[in-house]
């Protein structure tokens, strides 16, 4: 079905709140893969929070930091990588994760969005008067790109387990 493509690894796209961190952990540790995360790894390598780099340097800065781990991403096996919500915003991004991932996208309604992310504080896209329609709004100009994937799995009614389990099913089947 991918010829061509050599899938050594799983990525996790999709919006923030949908589950990508607590979902990968579990997938890591079936399928016996090593876990990362875009931003843990910015985070680890600049000594700063995403927030502060938001808000010092920008998103553009952000961005350009996140485009230096994706083609570094290329280089791992084995390993299940779980993206920032605006990663795959940007084609290249996503082309590249595709040559040796399988790209899964995690869905969830806005509503499951927000109940998810609203007593959270560390992510700087939601710092808004309206952070709802934030959400919507993003949503609705990242579909695009998400749709993109090779699953989308949608997470609204499933627990992290449960949204695991199928991603490995979907992994396995290739
Ligand atoms: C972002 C999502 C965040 C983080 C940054 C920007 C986005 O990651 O990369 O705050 O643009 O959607 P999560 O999706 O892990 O929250």
């Amino acid at each position: 079905m991918h010829s061509g493509r050599h899938l050594v690894n799983l990525a996790l796209i999709g919006f923030m709140g949908t589950g990508k961190t607590s979902a990968g952990r579990l997938v890591a540790e079936l399928l016996h893969f090593d876990f990362l995360d875009t931003d843990d790894l910015i985070q680890t390598r600049t000594g700063r929070t995403i927030a502060d780099i938001f808000a010092k340097n920008g998103e553009a800065a952000f961005r350009a930091l996140e485009r230096d781990v994706v083609v570094e991403l290329a280089g791992r096996t084995k390993t299940v990588i779980s993206t920032g919500g605006g990663l795959p915003a940007n084609l290249e991004n996503l082309a590249s994760l595709k040559t040796h991932a399988l790209v899964v996208c995690l869905w969830a309604s806005p509503e499951r969005i927000w109940e998810r992310v609203r007593n959270q504080s560390h992510r700087p896209l939601l710092h808004d008067p309206d952070p709802q329609q934030k959400i919507r709004e993003l949503l609705e100009q990242r579909a695009p790109f998400y749709r993109q994937a090779d699953v989308l799995i949608r997470t609204d009614e499933r627990s992290a387990r449960e949204v695991a389990q199928q991603v490995v099913l979907q992994f396995k089947q290739r």
